[in-house]
C-alpha cells in the first residue's frame, strides 16, 4: 500500500504536467531567436517550431515586418526574418495541434548605440580662477536606463551619471574652476551596458576639447603693449603729417619772401630808403 502511494504521486504529477485536460496538450512550442538584444532597424532570424507530428497552423505574431525564409514540409517549423524594429517588442510563436493552440513568447530588447556624443565647454576660454561649465550630451540612445555618461579630464573621472530612463535626453553637466593654466583636456565617454538584457557593453567617446586658460597678467601686458604700439603709431603718423605741413608752410613762406624781396628791389631807391 505505501509503495503504491509512492508511485502514484509522481505518475499523477507527470500526467498533470504533460497531459492536463485529458491528455490533449501532448505537444510543445519552441521559440528560437538569433538575437534577444537587437540594434534598431536591424534584421534577424527567428525560428518557431513544435514537436507536434502534424500541426494544422503555426506562425509568428509580431507588430514588426516579417518574411518566411524556410518552412518544414509538414509545418513542424518556420523560419522568419524579422526586420525594422525601433521599440522593445514581444515575439509570439503559436501552433495548433489536435484542436489545441499553444504559444510561447520571447521579449526582445531594442538598443540604439551612442553614436553622437558631444562635449561642450562654456565658455571655451577663461582666465585663471574663472568658472566654466562642462556639458556632455548623447543623442538617441536606447535603452536610456543602461546608459552612463562620464566626464573625463585626461584619464581622470570628474563625474558620471546613469540615467533613470524617464529623461527625454541624456545630459551631464559639471561646473568647475580653472585653477591652473595646464591640463584642461576634456572628453566624455558614453557606456551602454546591455549585459542585463543578455548583450554586451558598447562604448563611445566624444572628441576631446581643450579649455584655453590665460594668465590675467598676460592679458594686462597685452593691453599695455597694444596701447604703447598705438601711441607710437599715432606719434609717428602725427610727426610725418607735421613734417609735411611744416615743409609746405616753409616752402610757401620762402617763395613769399622772394616775392617781397623782388618787390622791394623793384622799388625806387628813394622809397626804399624812406622807412629807414
Ligand atoms: C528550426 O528549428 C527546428 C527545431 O529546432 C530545426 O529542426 C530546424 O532545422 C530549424 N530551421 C532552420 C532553418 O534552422
Ligand atoms: C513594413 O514594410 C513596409 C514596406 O515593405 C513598410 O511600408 C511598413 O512601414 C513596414 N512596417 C513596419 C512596422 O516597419
Ligand atoms: C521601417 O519602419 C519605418 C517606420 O518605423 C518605415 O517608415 C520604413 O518604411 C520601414 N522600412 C522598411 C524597409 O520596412
Ligand atoms: C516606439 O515607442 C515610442 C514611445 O516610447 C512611440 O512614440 C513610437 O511611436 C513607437 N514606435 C513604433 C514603431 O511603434
Ligand atoms: C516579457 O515581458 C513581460 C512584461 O512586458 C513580462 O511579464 C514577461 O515575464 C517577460 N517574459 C520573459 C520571458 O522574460
Ligand atoms: C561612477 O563613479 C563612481 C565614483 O564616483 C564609480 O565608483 C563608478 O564605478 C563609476 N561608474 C561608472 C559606470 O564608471
Ligand atoms: C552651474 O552654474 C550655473 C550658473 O552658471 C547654474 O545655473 C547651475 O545650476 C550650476 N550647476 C551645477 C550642477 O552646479
Ligand atoms: C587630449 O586627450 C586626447 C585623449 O585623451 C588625446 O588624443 C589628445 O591628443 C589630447 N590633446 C592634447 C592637445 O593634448
Amino acid at each position: 500500500m505505501p509503495s503504491f502511494a509512492c508511485w502514484s504521486l509522481p505518475i499523477t504529477l507527470l500526467a498533470l504536467l504533460c497531459c492536463p485536460g485529458s491528455g490533449e496538450k501532448a505537444f510543445e512550442v519552441y521559440i528560437w531567436s538569433e538575437k534577444q538584444v537587437v540594434e534598431a532597424w536591424e534584421s534577424w532570424k527567428v525560428n518557431c517550431s513544435t514537436n507536434c507530428e502534424n500541426p494544422k497552423v503555426g506562425g509568428l505574431e509580431t507588430t514588426m515586418n516579417k518574411t518566411v525564409l524556410e518552412e518544414h514540409p509538414q509545418g513542424k517549423w518556420k523560419q522568419f526574418l524579422v526586420s525594422n524594429t525601433t521599440n522593445d517588442t514581444k515575439l509570439i510563436c503559436h501552433f495548433t495541434c489536435a484542436e489545441q493552440q499553444l504559444s510561447e513568447h520571447l521579449n526582445i530588447t531594442v538598443f540604439q548605440r551612442p553614436a553622437q556624443v558631444t562635449l561642450r565647454l562654456q565658455p571655451p576660454r577663461v582666465i585663471v580662477g574663472e568658472a566654466f561649465t562642462i556639458e556632455c550630451t548623447a543623442l538617441a540612445v536606447k535603452p536610456l536606463e543602461s546608459l552612463t555618461l562620464t566626464l573625463l579630464r585626461g584619464r581622470e573621472t570628474l563625474q558620471n551619471q546613469t540615467f533613470g530612463g524617464t529623461e527625454r535626453e541624456a545630459m551631464v553637466r559639471l561646473n568647475s574652476t580653472a585653477l591652473t593654466k595646464e591640463g584642461h583636456n576634456f572628453s566624455c565617454q558614453a557606456e551602454l551596458d546591455l549585459r542585463p538584457h543578455g548583450g554586451y557593453v558598447i562604448r563611445s567617446i566624444s572628441e576631446s576639447q581643450i579649455l584655453e586658460v590665460f594668465e590675467p597678467m598676460q592679458d594686462n601686458q597685452m593691453v599695455i603693449i597694444m596701447v604703447v604700439v598705438s601711441i607710437l603709431l599715432f606719434l609717428f603718423v602725427t610727426s610725418v603729417l607735421l613734417c609735411f605741413i611744416l615743409g609746405q608752410h616753409w616752402h610757401r613762406r620762402r617763395t613769399g619772401t622772394y616775392g617781397v624781396l623782388a618787390a622791394w628791389r623793384r622799388l625806387p631807391r628813394a622809397f626804399r630808403q624812406r622807412p629807414m
